[in-house]
């Protein structure tokens, strides 16, 4: 279950095009996710969104940012829940790409210049607590560069879950609106994946799993099945699918219109992710999803 965790308490702000989301404060990401984790949900994935950014992302990696507090909150309260973290960098940043963007090359994001920032937003949040850290920039060479820095830390049994075939995609609108990280300017597409490449997927998921990660994952889910088959079926390795924000939408959308049978729906539409080779799914419905499971 991905959560937003914002400054504050007892707030809940609604993200409009995401019904049943929100950007929540610690203390309420703490009572989400205690009610999803009794519902049989094992983990969930913190963003954050912090109280100001600038053009080094400096809230990514503050010892007392908004999600290393958050972290540590969580496995005080609920020892037993999985914390993973987003590792990006386009919440922090002014400009809201996932990188720095470089003027001497011409306002592109700089990967290798980007990569220590990574690794120390990683180091926080292990330091914070974090079971899992999950990077979803897209820059090449991240996975070993976080790993590194884990190792050398003392955080080697620290797992690297990789947003390893992320591409570009539309499907991500909603999710900028709750994490108030759109990019001023341009697009993502000189680093996340373009959708006519799905073999350039696979070398993707090869590069991040001989950097070391220990899981990796297909994003969007809906639109890329194949990819995720694909990948599950290459290198037999443990594979996740995130189910977007767009793809939560569109079904809270047509849902709402009374459309289709949402339970119905959503129950279906996660078989097909587990059918596909999915061993494991975020998605903003999971705890729904997991009270539906039970029989709720
Ligand atoms: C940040 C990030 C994004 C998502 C997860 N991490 C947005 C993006 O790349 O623009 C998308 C999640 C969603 O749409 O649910 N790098
Ligand atoms: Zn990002």
């Amino acid at each position: 279950l991905p959560l937003f965790a914002r400054s504050g308490r007892k707030a809940r702000h609604p993200v409009s095009s995401m019904p049943g989301v929100f950007q929540l404060s610690p203390d309420e990401v703490a009572r989400e996710a205690e009610k999803a984790h009794a519902l049989g949900v094992p983990a969930v994935l913190l963003f954050g969104i912090p109280d100001a950014k600038d053009e080094k992302a400096s809230g990514a990696f503050a010892r007392n940012g908004i999600v290393q507090q958050t972290v540590r909150l969580l496995k005080k309260e609920l020892p037993e829940l999985i914390v993973m973290t987003d590792v990006c960098l386009c919440e922090y940043m002014s400009h809201g790409h996932c990188g720095i963007v470089s003027r001497e090359q011409g306002g592109e994001v700089a990967n290798d210049a980007t990569l220590p920032l990574l690794a120390r937003a990683a180091l926080s949040h292990a330091e914070a607590g974090a079971d899992v850290v999950a990077p979803s920039d897209m820059m090449d060479g991240r996975v070993g560069a976080i790993r590194q820095e884990l190792d050398r830390r003392g955080f080697s049994g620290t797992p690297i879950l990789s947003y390893a075939a992320k591409f570009a995609s539309a499907y991500y609108g909603p999710f900028r609106e709750a994490a108030e990280s759109a990019p001023k300017f341009g697009d993502r597409r000189s680093y996340q994946m373009d959708g006519t490449n799905a073999r350039e997927a696979l070398r993707e998921v090869a590069l991040d799993i001989a950097e070391g990660a220990d899981m990796v994952m297909v994003k969007p889910a809906l639109a890329y099945l194949d990819v995720l088959y694909r990948v599950k079926t290459e290198f037999g390795f443990p594979t996740g699918a995130y189910a977007v924000s767009g793809e939560y939408a569109m079904m809270k959308a047509a849902a709402a219109r009374g459309w289709i049978d949402e339970r119905a729906v959503t129950l279906e539409t996660l078989l097909g992710m587990r059918r596909a080779g999915a061993d494991f799914i975020i998605t903003y419905a999971a705890a729904e999803a997991a009270r539906w499971l039970k029989g709720g």
